[in-house]
């Protein structure tokens, strides 16, 4: 029995796709930053995006900067009520840098809203978004997504850095958690 109950884990997209996409992300970015000068440091949202930017810069090849943002959002464990809190603030300031934010998901888009608005008042040289996933039905503000791994249907996933209840972030693939309960042994 492995650490998930796989009667209860639908997979969505498997780890060889991800791969796959993210090695394209890689490339595509790479190509679009090498002749704008100055400094790109990848911001990445903890926790969710630690998976996706571990395999997302080793895919870049340009001497960047990595910095970390803590964000953590009120209101139910599936749903964002949009207000946001910073809980790890970057270590180093952005300013005429490029700036690459690095999220796991966009759903509603308020997390990324805040967050756009919030690093702008920094004066960074640029900033532009990479997200993993993104549930179109689920818009509630729209963000602007310039590298996008996938869009999915509006399923609430775990799996390659998304929780299920701070669990299962290490599975290598994304799921769908089907059936009654946790998708765990108890
Ligand atoms: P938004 O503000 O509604 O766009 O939500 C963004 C945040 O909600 C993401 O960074 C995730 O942490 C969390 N989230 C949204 N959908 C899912 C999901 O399907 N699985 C796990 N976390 C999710």
């Amino acid at each position: 029995m492995p650490f998930y109950d796989p009667d209860k884990i639908e997979i969505l997209i498997d780890g060889p796709t991800i791969a796959q996409r993210v090695a394209e992300l890689g490339a595509q970015i790479s190509a679009d930053y090498r002749d704008v000068g100055g400094d790109l440091v990848v911001v990445a949202v903890l926790k969710g995006s630690f998976l996706f930017l571990a395999d997302l810069v080793r895919a870049i090849d340009l001497p960047i900067e990595v910095d970390f943002l803590g964000l953590s959002s009120y209101g139910s464990s599936e749903e964002t009520s949009g207000v946001v809190q910073v809980t790890q603030d970057l270590t180093r300031p952005v300013k005429d840098k490029h700036v690459l934010v690095v999220e796991d998901i966009v759903d509603t888009g308020l997390t990324m809203q805040y967050l756009l608005d919030n690093l702008a008042t920094r004066r960074p040289a640029s900033i532009k978004v990479a997200s993993l996933l993104h549930k179109p039905a689920r818009t509630r503000v729209e963000v602007p997504v310039h590298y996008l791994g996938f869009e999915i249907p509006d399923r609430f996933v775990v799996g390659y850095g998304l929780d299920y209840v701070s669990k299962l972030r290490n599975l290598p693939f994304i799921g769908v958690n089907v059936g009654e309960g946790p998708p765990y042994p108890a």
